[in-house]
């Protein structure tokens, strides 16, 4: 059997190893780099990159991201040449956000706070896409989630997004772990004032099936 990144969080390293019960995959507001370290696989990489490249396809130069860790697409950007825009990326977790803004610190337009989706904030430039990669699962109301999501883009005066999120079924997976998964309806009012392209991907990863959306404002 091929070994897949796997974090230790997730490896249920509280329960017995015969243990029947479930348990939630855990969804917290502080993370070290080391928790989500699968996420920063060459593996995990086309995640990441089908973000970079809904970028360049439009020509995104603003950019917000929203519970960005250390902002893997930053660098993935760069390594295919596109390095003139905008970027500002917020989370909770400290220890990923200071080593995004340690790694960008020599470019003032790439910027990094320790802030919640909840919290009051502008930024200065116009901001033309807002990435939730793996964010809005942790909403769990549908109705919440569309709230949250329309009040963020609002908020940023911004009509196009790119989210993603884990597919409902999985491959790697453990089935003692529960997921908040939103691949099966959870977005569908995206339909109503959006023009949604879903990509899909299945890596050798934990919960690697991954579906990433280019949400596009309806003409
Ligand atoms: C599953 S991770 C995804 C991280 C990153 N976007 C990615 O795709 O690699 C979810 C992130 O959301 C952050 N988070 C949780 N609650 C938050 C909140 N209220 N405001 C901002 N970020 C939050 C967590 O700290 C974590 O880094």
């Amino acid at each position: 059997m091929t070994t897949v990144p796997w974090p230790a969080i997730h490896a249920l390293d509280a329960l017995a190893k015969t243990t029947k019960s479930k348990v939630p995959v855990p969804l917290q507001e502080r993370y070290t780099m080391e928790d989500m370290w699968y996420l920063d696989t060459e593996q995990a990489r086309p995640m990441f990159e089908q973000q970079a490249d809904i970028i360049i396809h439009h020509g995104y130069t603003g950019i917000v991201d929203v519970g960005c860790r250390h902002g893997p697409v930053n660098q993935i950007l760069h390594d295919k040449g596109y390095t003139d825009y905008n970027y500002f990326g917020f989370d909770t977790s400290k220890d990923p956000i200071s080593v995004g803004k340690s790694t960008w610190q020599d470019l003032p337009n790439i910027n990094y706070e320790v802030m919640s989706w909840n919290d009051d904030y502008q930024v200065e430039f116009t901001v033309d896409v807002m990435i939730f990669s793996g964010v809005l699962l942790y909403i769990k109301d549908d109705i919440k989630r569309q709230d949250l999501f329309l009040e963020m883009m609002s908020r940023n005066n911004c009509v196009n997004a790119i989210i993603q999120e884990p597919f409902h079924s999985q491959q790697h997976w453990d089935d003692r772990l529960i997921l908040n998964t939103i691949t099966d309806g959870g977005l569908d009012w995206l339909q109503q004032d959006f023009n949604v392209v879903e990509y899909h991907m299945d890596l050798p990863v934990f919960a690697g099936r991954r579906v990433v959306y280019d949400v596009t404002t309806k003409p």
